[in-house]
């Protein structure tokens, strides 16, 4: 047992042993069974998987050692120099094949994963098996497998071998089938445990070998399966031996991905394992980016497997493994449709046709693509030639492909002829990228997430990363277990917080208070990093005047947090070798957020834990694409890379590049157009036509009310989506569009990582590909644009947007992508090797330095008060993401999440003598929903959160509109609401998939 989890690849694989008599060279500290697969030389294997800790206890991989007695497991002992070692000697392989004859004895009759490659190979197995075989072995024994008591059970495999994945893929080989006898004496055969809406529990299949206890405690750091009982009574258990349904699971799957028998497995993908083709592609929920494998059958997909991406390495979330069937759901939109003549656009309508969404005949009609082209295209060039170039905007989508957010911003500038595009990263991290571009010059992260590994201290602040990032908070996790402190900074209490050092629940909207406290302990302490202040900062003098009075002492009684804490944390951090700060919307959807991202910034910065892994800023981004679609210029007021409009060389060089005059004033945001949607008649910036692919203002805008009201007085919204949507049924001409896994694309993560997707299934009907529907909304407008090539140019699209963002992705050429996966920028030239840590020398500001910005207390755009005393905080959840047109549309997504609750502490609901499970109504000064209440402690007193995923209860309704003046970010985290007993709640929620459910809890 003295493998190392970790083997030092870096070195050259120098050490030298002998296995079966050929010389091999294996890494320092690398397993016997490792070197020997990096050879081609295969050793059977059960409890050992890569990316586990060996643990060695199945012993199906066993080898002789000279000069040992007993039988040694390969995985678990390191090939030092001179070892001399038999995986094939007659001892060794009579003891694999008890070992796998043994397991097979206990397994069902019907088995949970088939293997489908036959058992031809059985014969081939044996014969290699005893061919290579040495002659004698160590311990003497001069004997064939053949000829072993032990190998009697070598033959010809039985009927039900091949049905228990890893283990008949071993016995295939190594000619093993299970004699009567043993199989007489098959354990009791426990019953299948379906309790969960995802997997199943079959432990009759189960071969104890612990690969989903190491996967679900040490991979993921869920801790929900153990080990319960003795002897042959021993059995995995879920929490305290509860159904797997009813315990703390939080279905990321690993588990399933991990056991190698089908004892684990997705609920829906017992048996065989048959698929037509694998398509490797991306993850289309968060900004993690995952890599995954799709499995497709009969153009389905079937199930999802983690890939070995820089981002997860095989780990998946509950939403990248389970929440992929949205793309097979029945109310997919395949044909064009066209807005019934004389059926009003009612905002008041949404939630009652939302709950038929496939019956959309009620509003629209059927269209062909030539007819809704034609009326889509041209109704908005018409209302551009009327009325001016600004008269039209666009919104572009985070979920989109680089490609996709390129053309659209293109389009938008050059066909509409105004700046008016966005798209929902306003609505998230807008306030971050304005910080970092003043600060450090890069709107993007300076470590990626698992540098964490590196780090010694890691600061946490206003994210949820286990709900919300839930594999990236698996690095947080695996470092707190080595010893790295955490420090969670929110005030809600977050799953991440059971692993932090100190978890700091401060008062919300007083993140500032408590920063610039933390600031002012490392400067009047002496902790600053004098020589990087010295070579590395500007404005240091002015930041420290600022933070003067902002003493732990006179900030404890604002943000909540005590003066003693706020010191030790400030000095823990500033002390540590490797600090890396890591945040979420909790920080930025403020009207201080960008004050709140300056202070964030000068932490890192006097305290030199910037330019070296393990140290830096990362805003963890939300959307799968949101970093790749702000990279690639779908924002007002800057073209792709973050080059300024309002600077006239960049305006200059875009106007040669795209051949075509351009609008030198930057455009609206997603707030400023609903407003300018509902200007005076007279306003010559008034917006009357939208073009909106991907986005859902409808649900995501703060103040519904006003924000639907506005899509709803649009002369002409043209809307391209894969659902009815919210927003979809305000429009005038609806464009059946295609989901991520229905087409070839690029996209990139927070991480700075641009992945490439590939098409695995067709899309549905006569649902198009979203770059064919831009470039033909483009010829509408008069546009003559040709990219020739498959998937309707992506590669020749990408290679224009890679020219028009200059060095950044510029050795980052299609072909590299389509080699690699993934590559991460800023890199420059082909054959560059990406640098995944920034700044390591200078900033990408003008003059290098990093810009130092005081920030003061601002508080909340509305503050509670006697009719409203809550504060409302809104977000998502692990399971349901954004505005829930697609996660409320996947079967098990919907099936552990189906109705809308509101979060609060027991000690508000004793006060209002509410129970959990109570209906209750929330309103602000803005609007109203009814839902249930839900008792979660970790919600701070006096507040009340509610995620923005439910059209029957949508948070937006209520949230306000007031914005961080930099960023143009909406106060989504922070308004005042009343809440009251009682309420009508809406009949019947969700989309359909489980409304027998959904009546029986909501009745
Ligand atoms: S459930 Fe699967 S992974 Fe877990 S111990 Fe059993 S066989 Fe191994
Ligand atoms: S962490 Fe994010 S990218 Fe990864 S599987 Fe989950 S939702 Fe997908
Ligand atoms: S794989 Fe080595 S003991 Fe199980």
């Amino acid at each position: 047992m003295n493998a190392p989890q970790k083997v030092a690849e870096l070195a050259p694989a120098t050490t030298e042993f002998k296995l079966d008599q050929q010389t091999l060279h294996a890494y320092e500290g690398e397993s016997i069974l490792n070197a020997a697969k990096r050879h081609g030389i295969d050793i059977p294997h059960l409890c050992y998987q890569d990316g586990l800790r060996p643990d060695g206890n199945c012993r199906a991989c066993v080898v002789e050692i000279a000069g040992e007695r007993t039988l040694a497991p390969s995985c678990c002992r390191t090939a030092t120099a001179g070892l001399e070692a038999l995986a094939k000697s007659p001892r060794a392989v009579k003891s694999q094949q008890m070992v796998l004859e043994m397991l097979l004895s206990d397994m069902p009759d019907t088995g949970y994963k088939w293997n489908d490659e036959g058992h031809a190979s059985v014969a081939a197995s044996l014969a290699a098996a005893t061919e290579n075989a040495p002659s004698s072995s160590y311990a003497g024994a001069k004997s064939s497998p053949s000829a072993s008591p032990v190998a009697a059970g070598v033959g010809t495999p039985d009927a039900t071998i091949g049905q228990h994945g890893e283990l008949s893929a071993w016995a295939d080989r190594m000619g093993v089938s299970v004699r009567p006898a043993l199989r007489a004496l098959r354990r009791e055969q426990p019953a299948s445990d379906v309790s969960h809406p995802a997997m199943a529990v079959n432990l009759d299949a189960c071969i104890q070998c612990t690969r989903c206890v190491r996967a679900c405690r040490e991979t993921q750091v869920n801790d929900v399966i153990g080990y319960a009982q003795r002897g042959s009574h021993s059995h995995i258990a879920f929490d305290l031996n509860d159904p797997m349904g009813l315990s703390s699971c939080v279905a990321c799957g690993e588990c399933v991905q991990a056991c190698p028998t089908g004892a684990l497995m997705p609920k829906d993908h017992v048996g065989s394992q048959a698929v037509d083709k694998k398509v490797d592609s991306v993850c289309p929920f968060c900004g993690v980016g995952c890599l995954m494998t799709y499995n497709v059958k009969d153009n389905r997909i079937v199930s999802v497997e983690g890939r070995d991406g820089p981002a997860n390495h095989n780990r998946l979330c509950v939403k990248g493994r389970f929440g992929f069937d949205y793309i097979h759901n029945p109310q997919r939109l395949t044909v064009p449709l066209i807005r019934k003549a004389g059926v009003p656009k009612d905002p008041e309508a949404i939630a009652h046709l939302n709950h038929d969404a496939a019956n959309w005949s009620q509003v629209f009609r059927e269209a062909t693509w030539e007819e809704a082209l034609a009326l889509g295209a041209g109704k908005l060039k018409q209302l551009r030639d009327t009325h001016g170039k600004k008269a039209l905007a666009g919104f572009g989508s985070a979920k989109g492909s680089n490609e996709e957010a390129y053309l659209f911003q293109k389009l938008v500038r050059t066909g509409f002829g105004s700046n008016n595009v966005d798209h929902c990263t306003r609505l998230c991290h807008a306030s971050s990228v304005a910080g970092l571009l003043e600060g450090v010059g890069s709107g993007s992260v300076t470590n990626q997430v698992n540098d964490v590994e590196h780090s010694d201290f890691i600061f946490v602040i206003g994210s949820n990363p286990t709900s919300n990032h839930p594999v990236a908070a698996t690095w947080m996790k695996n470092a707190a277990k080595r010893g790295t402190q955490i420090v969670v900074a929110d005030p809600r209490g977050t799953d991440l917080g059971k692993h932090a050092w100190r978890a700091l629940h401060f008062k919300a909207d007083t993140d500032v208070a408590l920063l610039n406290a933390m600031l002012h302990v490392i400067i009047e302490e002496g902790l600053v990093d004098e020589a990087f202040v010295r070579e590395r900062a500007n404005n240091f003098d002015a930041l420290k005047a600022n933070v003067k009075d902002f003493s732990p002492e006179a900030m404890a009684p604002i943000c909540g947090i005590d003066a003693h804490t706020l010191r030790e944390v400030a000095r823990a951090y500033a002390k540590a070798k490797a600090a890396m700060i890591l945040w979420g919307m909790g920080v930025s959807q403020h009207v201080h957020g960008t004050d709140n991202v300056r202070c964030l910034i000068a932490l890192a910065s006097i305290t030199g834990h910037m330019g070296k892994p393990g140290t830096g800023l990362h805003p963890l981004r939300g959307q799968n694409n949101v970093q790749g679609a702000s990279d690639a210029g779908l924002i007002p007021m800057m073209y792709p890379n973050y080059q300024r409009v309002a600077n006239p060389a960049v305006h200059d060089w875009f106007e040669k590049f795209w051949n075509t005059p351009l609008d030198a004033q930057p455009g609206y945001t997603v707030v400023e157009i609903m407003g300018k949607i509902l200007a005076d008649d007279s306003d010559p910036h008034k917006v009357r036509g939208m073009y909106i692919m991907g986005e859902n203002p409808a649900m995501s805008d703060p103040n519904l009310n006003h924000a639907r009201h506005a899509l709803a007085s649009l002369e002409h919204l043209v809307v391209q989506d894969i659902f009815m949507t919210e927003t979809a049924w305000l429009a005038d001409v609806v464009l059946p569009a295609t989901a991520w896994p229905e087409k070839t694309g690029t996209v990139s993560n927070t991480d700075r990582m641009v992945q490439m997707g590939r098409q695995a299934i067709d899309p549905p009907g006569d649902a198009r590909a979203d770059l064919w529907i831009i470039q033909q909304i483009a010829q509408g407008m008069g546009l003559d644009w040709h990219y020739a090539g498959e998937h309707h140019g992506v590669a020749a699209v990408y290679d224009e947007m890679r020219q028009a963002m200059h060095a950044a992705i510029g050795g980052i050429s299609w072909q590299r992508l389509e080699q690699e996966s993934s590559v991460t920028y800023p890199c420059a030239h082909e054959g560059d090797v990406s640098e995944t840590t920034m700044f390591k020398e200078h900033f990408a500001t003008d003059d290098g330095r990093v810009h130092l910005m005081p920030a003061g207390l601002i508080h909340a755009n509305e503050l509670p008060d006697a009719d409203y005393p809550f504060v409302l905080i809104t977000g998502r959840q692990l399971e349901h993401w954004h505005t829930g047109s697609m996660t409320r549309r996947a079967s098990v997504l919907d099936a552990i999440e189906p109705m809308a609750t509101a979060s609060m502490c027991g000690a508000d609901l004793h006060r209002l003598a509410l129970t959990a499970g109570d209906v209750i109504t929330l309103a602000s000064r803005r609007g109203e929903v009814v839902l249930r209440v839900r008792r979660d402690d970790g919600t701070p007193e006096g507040a009340v959160f509610v995620p923005f995923a439910y059209y029957e209860a949508a948070a937006n309704l209520m949230t306000n509109p007031a914005l961080d003046p930099f960023g143009k970010i909406p106060e989504f985290k922070y308004c005042a609401v009343a809440v009251h007993a009682g309420g009508d709640l809406p009949q019947g929620t969700g989309f359909g998939l489980n409304r027998a459910l959904h009546t029986d809890t909501s009745s």
